[in-house]
């Protein structure tokens, strides 16, 4: 017998969309001329939203009867989790790391995004090559820049003048950091944030606000350096946020003609530091011009497999499985 039943319009403009938007519908219906779609997101970054988007408008904008193609999109929330790179002494290598940590981690599979907090040195925009690039917003959220090695960037550096920045008060520094840290990140998992050095307003926003699910804190091997990261620590346990561990960097400088170590700023201090206060050490980075330079050029040493890299890796592997025993 064939089937009886009248034919729902939305049922016939079903038969219209592409399999990708069949797999995610989660309503179609058709009154007034108006097709309202609704689509599961769910895991999809915000380009992959806006192509299905597309698609769905492409599908059905010609089709009988429609004279409008709404969509609307849900998505489970994402339980992403924020990891924060502080140090106590600035200059130590916080921005470095926190590029070359999130390239690391995209490496080893994960959805990694970047937000670089410090107004009144934003470094990630240079770093991670999208320099000059400012986001766009959907639904009042901004959506990321996606860096050419599949980290999304944020940084306070694309919101202000790099001139202006003087004139901003506290207030206004937290909140665009809630502006970067609550945008359209779509399906990443990890959010990495560049904090600014210090303790100042942002850092403490940061902890209240947004809590990390843990902080990784850099130092370089001196004493000096090690004492203020130790203050660091302190302040990120004091407001409940988890140390993951230290990292050393600038520790044995590699002499780019012969190869020979010297220790310029001493090293294994940090590692000793991490023992005494029974934290993770999580690895050292050596003081070698190729950082520098891969830096400046805004090609992590992460995204390639020579020892600076390789020292990036072993550090994210073991951010990783700290992420995974949470
Ligand atoms: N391991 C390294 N080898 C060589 N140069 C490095 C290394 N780590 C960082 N640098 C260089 O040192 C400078 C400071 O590093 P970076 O900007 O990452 O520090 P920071 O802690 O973020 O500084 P700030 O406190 O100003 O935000 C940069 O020029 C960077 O390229
Ligand atoms: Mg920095």
């Amino acid at each position: 017998m064939s089937d009886s039943k009248p034919i729902n319009p939305g049922d016939a403009l079903k038969a219209l969309l592409p399999p990708l938007a069949l797999a995610r519908l989660g309503a179609l219906r058709l009154a007034d001329g108006a097709a309202s779609v609704v689509l599961d997101v769910s895991g999809l970054d915000a380009l992959e939203r806006e192509r299905l988007e597309l698609a769905v408008k492409e599908a059905l904008g010609g089709a009988p009867g429609v004279k409008e193609v709404r969509v609307a999109m849900t998505a489970d929330k994402v339980s992403r989790k924020i990891i924060a790179v502080g140090s106590g002494k600035g200059g130590v290598g916080k921005s470095t790391l926190s590029a070359n940590l999130a390239v690391a981690l995209a490496r080893l599979g994960r959805k990694v995004g970047l937000v670089d907090a410090d107004i009144y040195g934003p470094s990630q925009p240079r770093l991670m090559m999208v320099e000059g690039r400012k986001p766009a917003a959907r639904d009042s959220k901004m959506i990321p820049i996606q860096s050419p090695y599949g980290v999304g960037v944020l940084s306070m550096g694309m919101l202000i003048e790099p001139d202006k920045a003087i004139a901003w008060r506290g207030p206004m520094a937290s909140n665009a950091l809630g502006q970067l840290i609550d945008a359209d990140w779509g399906n990443t998992e990890i959010l990495i944030v560049d904090l600014p050095p210090g303790t100042g307003d942002v850092q403490l926003t940061m902890l209240q606000r947004h809590k990390p699910a843990g902080a990784v804190i850099v130092s370089t091997p001196q004493d000096l350096a090690l004492i203020d990261a130790k203050r660091a620590m302190q302040l990120f346990e004091q407001a409940g946020v988890p140390i993951i561990g230290m990292v050393e960097n600038m520790a044995g400088y590699v002499c780019p003609h012969c190869g020979e170590v010297s220790d310029p700023f001493g090293s294994g201090g940090a590692e000793a530091t991490a023992e005494q206060l029974g934290e993770s050490f999580l690895g050292r980075i050596p003081l070698t011009i190729t950082i520098r330079e891969q830096s400046d050029a805004g090609t992590p040493s992460a995204a390639g497999d020579g020892p600076e890299g390789q020292a990036f890796m072993a550090i994210a592997r073991r951010v990783a499985t700290w992420l995974d025993n949470q």
